[in-house]
């Protein structure tokens, strides 16, 4: 550990509590260990059947598993045919991937401010940036909170522009009880270990579009319109390239390990839940450390979760509390650095400081806690106390 517990080196915990990490048992390893028996490692029948449940899971006609959420967002962006001269809006609060897939596509990316209480991608902003080039929005499910599908959609329609759900961090989440997943005309997933359910590294694109979806299984495939298992049934050889794409297939191997991993969610989503409460409840009589808001209108299915300091209340920065929770043995973390700060963001695009205030004054208060579905009681009261321990020690 880098520095000394506030109470010269007696941590909470002596083992550090990480802030994300995969829940994998026997059956998931069975699960793969049946396929590594099996003819197919690969674009075999794992990968339909995963797509088939993923798309029941959340309410979706078709599902296209790619191999991470980041290939997710460049399938989406491909597939809305972004290109050399359109702008596509994105939340200043995210991981850096989902304003690059419009990069990748020969885009610009225009930042919108985000609420100042949920860190969501604010609407307002968002219809102050759109100009004649704006072909996208990609709103962001900021921790595993559904942003304002309603006034979304009903802008999106409006100005005739296309909406994705970057819900990398909101798969289980649900808004105005429809699930994510089936809000916008695309919605990506990630399924990184610290994300709801894992394959290692892998991506899910959902939507109701036949089309949109059949365009990025040809993306998948480096822009090949068959695949090599539809070939050796057909009992041919001959395939066409009809555009550019790329191998971003995921393999049966982390098909048949997402299908295992899928039947858990919904249990998993509880206990993330469970785990926040705790949090909420422990915090409430903190004047210097408050959770995020929680919309009314959705569930928040918590891949973070997200405590603001208030710097008024407290002699320190951010960094320091950082620092001290590290050193209590929490593995305290900060999402995200505002996209537009990045050093490429500000050369290639001319961004900076001012240009999503909200989302920059954030960025120096914020720290998300752990929270994984594997999370014992006793690790949940050790970030609690670790919490209480550092505000207490620091308070202004
Ligand atoms: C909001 C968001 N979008 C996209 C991604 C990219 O997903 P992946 O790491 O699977 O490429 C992440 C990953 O953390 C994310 O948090």
């Amino acid at each position: 550990m880098a520095d000394l517990a506030i109470d010269g080196g007696h941590p909470v915990r002596k083992t550090p509590l990480p802030y994300g990490r995969q829940c994998v048992d026997e059956e998931d390893i069975q699960a793969m260990a049946a396929v590594l028996r099996s003819d197919w490692l690969t674009t075999g029948p794992k990968v339909q059947e995963f797509e088939e449940a993923f798309a029941a899971a959340v309410g979706a006609r078709h599902a296209v598993t790619v191999s991470s959420g980041t290939a997710a967002l460049h399938a989406a962006a491909y597939a809305l045919n972004i290109g050399p001269g359109d702008e596509v809006i994105v939340p200043a609060m995210t991981f850096a991937a989902t304003a690059n897939c419009v990069v990748y596509q020969g885009g610009a990316p225009v930042f919108a401010d985000v609420d100042r209480e949920t860190l969501l991608i604010d609407p307002e902003q968002v219809e102050k940036k759109i100009t004649p080039r704006t072909k996208a929005v990609i709103a962001v499910d900021y921790a595993g909170q559904p942003c304002d599908y309603d006034r979304l959609q009903e802008l999106a329609g409006r100005r005739r522009i296309k909406l994705v759900d970057d819900a990398c961090h909101a798969l289980g989440g649900s808004y105005k009880g429809r699930p994510v997943g089936a809000l916008a005309d695309l919605n990506t997933f990630s399924l990184h270990p610290v994300k709801h359910i894992t394959t290692g590294e892998g991506g899910v694109i959902t939507t109701n579009d036949g089309e949109l979806a059949q365009r990025m299984r040809v993306f998948r495939n480096h822009g090949i319109t068959s695949d090599h298992r539809q070939r050796e049934a057909g009992g041919g050889w001959f395939y066409e390239m009809v555009d550019l794409g790329y191998n971003y297939r995921l393999t049966d191997l982390q098909c048949a390990l997402g299908l295992s991993q899928l039947r858990k969610l919904k249990p998993w989503i509880a206990r993330r839940q469970d785990i926040a409460r705790r949090y909420d409840r422990a915090f409430a009589g903190l004047k210097s450390v408050r959770p995020l808001n929680v919309r009314p209108d959705g569930s928040h299915a918590y891949h973070l979760y997200v405590i603001a300091l208030d710097p008024d209340r407290l002699r320190v920065k951010r960094d320091a509390v950082f620092a001290a929770l590290r050193a209590e043995g929490i593995g305290v973390n900060v999402h995200y650095i505002p996209v537009h700060l990045h050093p490429f963001y500000r050369k290639r695009f001319g961004t900076g400081l001012g240009t999503c205030p909200v989302a920059e004054a954030a960025y120096e208060r914020i720290l998300s806690l752990p929270i994984f579905p594997a999370m014992t009681d006793r690790d949940t009261e050790d970030v609690v106390a670790a919490v209480l321990k550092v505000a207490g020690a620091y308070a202004a």
